[in-house]
């Protein structure tokens, strides 16, 4: 049975995933509406990983006898500066989640529950992905510059990502 304290941290990230997802579809409906498709189709693949982020937790819980406990999901921000400060915030936000996966890792050392610290092995070497993945595009941004060609091909690029990547 898992300890209260591990399902309490548990249901807040759970809440940490759900906002995630609603951050990235937000960011997603930013691109659509400057005609970068590419980025958005990225983002959205990133909402629906975040919901599968959620749903491990969820299932987690559940498995092990414990309460899912649902809370309201913050709103996102509507509005963004550009698709490079869409990306940069994606990467602060994910660099703060890896904060949060790495005290719930030391909570389940902490609390003796192996099998919570197997299943959070697999987030810590997702946030290690997550990270690399944003500061490549970020790279890339950077590297484009003011040039409307270059941001075309890397929109082309990102919306050429399938749903395994
Ligand atoms: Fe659920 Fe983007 O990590």
């Amino acid at each position: 049975m898992i300890s209260q304290k591990l399902q309490d941290a548990i249901n807040e990230q759970i809440n940490g995933e759900f906002y995630a997802a609603h951050l990235y579809l937000s960011m997603a409906a930013f691109c659509d509406t400057r005609s970068l498709g590419g980025f958005a189709h990225w983002l959205k693949l990133q909402y629906s990983e975040e919901l599968s982020h959620a749903m491990k937790l969820f299932d987690f819980i559940t498995d092990r006898g414990g309460r899912v406990a649902l809370q309201s999901i913050q709103q996102p921000p509507v509005e963004f500066e550009s698709v490079g400060a869409v990306m940069r915030m994606a990467l602060d936000h994910e660099k703060m989640v890896t904060a949060k996966i790495d005290s719930l890792y030391e909570l389940a050392l902490d609390e003796r529950d192996y099998s919570a610290h197997v299943l959070l092995e697999w987030f810590v070497d997702e946030q290690v992905e997550e990270e690399k993945s944003l500061t490549e595009i970020i790279d890339h941004l950077e590297m484009v510059g003011n040039d409307g060609t270059g941001l075309l091909l890397l929109d082309a690029r990102l919306g050429a990502r399938s749903g395994s990547d």
